[in-house]
C-alpha cells in the first residue's frame, strides 16, 4: 500500500539548506575538499560562561521535567531586560513576551495564529524561505516582495495591489537581512509602520542579525519608531548573536494580543524550550554586549578578507554593514550555474540567490562561517578559476 500523502507535500521542495547539505555530502563522498560558505550556522563556540550556566542547569533534575509552555519566567524577564537596554523598549515578560524554540519554529508557526485559508502576508523575497513556507502550508498566501539592488534591498510598500492588500494581515520584515546583508533605516522603518496602521497589518519583524553588525552600525528594532509599539511583534533569537544555533533558543516580543494567542496555540503544538537552555540564554544576555565585540570583530576580519580576495579575483561583491552574509552578483547572471561550476572544479559551495526566491537570480550568498584561512583558501581557488 502506498502512503497517500497530503497534498500540501508535492508543493514543498526540499529545504534549501537540506538540498545544500546533500550536495556538499555528495562531493565530501568523492574525496573533494569542499569548502562551505552556504548556510548560516556559526562555526565559532558559544561562549563558554554560556555553556557553563547550560551545563550547571543540566545537572539539576528540576529542569529535565517539562518546561513552562511560555518559557520560564526568569527567561522571558531576561529577554525584556536585553530589549530594554538594547533597544530601550519596555515590554511586560508576561504579557509581551514569547519563549521559542529558534526563531524558525516561531516564524513557521506565526501564520497558523494569525492567518486562514486564503488570507495573504506579505513577505520580502529573496528572503528566509521559511516566511512563505508557514503561510503555504495551511492554505494561506504568501504575496512576494521583491527586493531589488536599486531600492536597496528594501520592498516596495507601495507596489503592492490593491488586492493582495485586502487580504493581507501580515508583514513580514528583516532588517538586518538575510541573505542580501541590507540594512533599513529609521525612515523606512517609519513607513512600513504608517504601512501596516494603514492597511491593518501586524508588521512581523525577524531581528535575528540584530546584534551582528560592524564599523559602528547600530541596527534599528521596528519598536524604536513611533507606532512600532501599535502594530509589531518582533522575533530574535540567539542563535547568530552568541552562536547557539544548535541550541534552539529565541523569542517573540510585541502586541499581547497576538503573543497570547500565539503562545496558546504553540502550548498545543510543543512543550516550551528545554529549561536549561533557558538558563543558558538568560546567562547569555545577561551578559549583553559581552562576547560580541570579539564576535564581531571576527566576522568583519573575514568579511574583509573575503571581499577584498574576490575583488582581486575580478568578482565585485559589496561590503555587508551587518549580517554574516556576502551578496554578489554573479558574472553572467546565472546564479545556480555559477554555484555548481564553483563546486565541481574548485570545490566552494555558495548558496545560489535563486534559492531564496526568482529575485535572487544573479547573486550567490556566502556566509561568513570559516575561518580566515579557509577564506584565503577558497578565494585562491576562485582566482584559479577567474572571473569569466
Ligand atoms: C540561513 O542560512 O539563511 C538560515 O540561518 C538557515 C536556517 O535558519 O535554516
Amino acid at each position: 500500500m502506498a502512503v497517500r500523502l497530503a497534498r500540501r507535500m508535492s508543493e514543498l521542495a526540499p529545504y534549501l539548506f537540506a538540498d545544500l547539505d546533500r550536495k556538499k555530502q555528495a562531493a565530501l563522498a568523492k574525496g573533494v575538499d569542499v569548502i562551505t560558505f552556504t548556510i548560516g550556522d556559526p562555526d565559532l563556540p558559544t561562549p563558554p560562561e554560556i555553556v557553563a550556566a547550560g551545563q550547571a542547569a543540566l545537572a539539576d533534575p528540576l529542569n529535565h521535567r517539562y518546561p513552562a509552555y511560555a518559557g520560564a519566567k526568569v527567561f522571558r524577564q531576561a529577554a525584556a531586560d536585553f530589549m530594554l537596554r538594547r533597544f530601550g523598549a519596555r515590554f511586560d515578560p508576561d504579557r509581551e513576551v514569547l519563549a521559542l524554540i529558534g526563531t524558525k519554529e516561531g516564524i513557521a508557526h506565526l501564520p497558523l495564529a494569525l492567518l486562514d485559508p486564503g488570507d495573504a502576508i506579505l513577505c520580502p523575497e529573496p528572503g528566509y524561505p521559511v516566511y512563505a513556507i508557514g503561510a503555504r502550508l495551511l492554505g494561506a498566501v504568501p504575496y512576494q516582495m521583491p527586493l531589488l539592488p536599486q531600492n536597496g534591498f528594501l520592498p516596495d510598500l507601495e507596489a503592492v495591489p490593491a488586492e493582495v492588500l485586502g487580504r493581507a494581515k501580515g508583514l513580514w520584515l528583516n532588517y538586518p537581512n538575510n541573505p542580501t546583508g541590507a540594512v533599513a533605516d529609521l525612515d523606512f522603518l517609519t513607513r512600513a509602520v504608517a504601512f501596516a496602521q494603514r492597511h491593518d497589518l501586524v508588521l512581523l519583524s525577524d531581528n535575528a542579525y540584530s546584534e551582528i553588525a560592524f564599523d559602528g552600525y547600530r541596527s534599528p528594532s521596528v519598536f524604536d519608531v513611533p507606532g512600532g509599539r501599535e502594530v509589531a511583534v518582533e522575533f530574535h533569537s540567539l542563535s547568530k548573536t552568541y552562536n547557539m544555533c544548535g541550541w534552539r533558543v529565541g523569542w517573540a516580543v510585541g502586541r499581547s494580543d497576538l503573543i497570547k494567542p500565539f503562545s496558546d496555540l504553540k502550548s498545543n503544538l510543543d512543550s516550551g524550550v528545554f529549561t536549561a537552555v533557558q538558563a543558558a540564554g538568560v546567562k547569555a544576555l545577561s551578559l549583553w554586549p559581552g562576547p560580541l565585540e570579539g564576535i564581531c570583530a571576527e566576522y568583519r576580519r573575514r568579511r574583509d578578507s573575503l571581499v577584498e580576495g574576490l575583488r582581486a579575483a575580478g568578482y565585485q561583491p559589496p561590503v555587508p554593514r551587518a549580517t554574516f552574509y556576502v551578496w554578489m552578483p554573479v558574472p553572467g547572471g546565472d546564479d545556480r550555474a555559477f554555484a555548481t561550476e564553483l563546486l565541481e572544479r574548485v570545490g566552494v559551495l555558495v548558496t545560489p540567490g535563486s534559492g531564496f526566491g526568482a529575485s535572487g537570480r544573479g547573486f550567490v550568498r556566502f556566509s561568513l562561517t570559516q575561518p580566515t584561512a579557509r577564506i584565503a583558501e577558497a578565494v585562491a581557488r576562485l582566482k584559479k578559476l577567474g572571473a569569466g
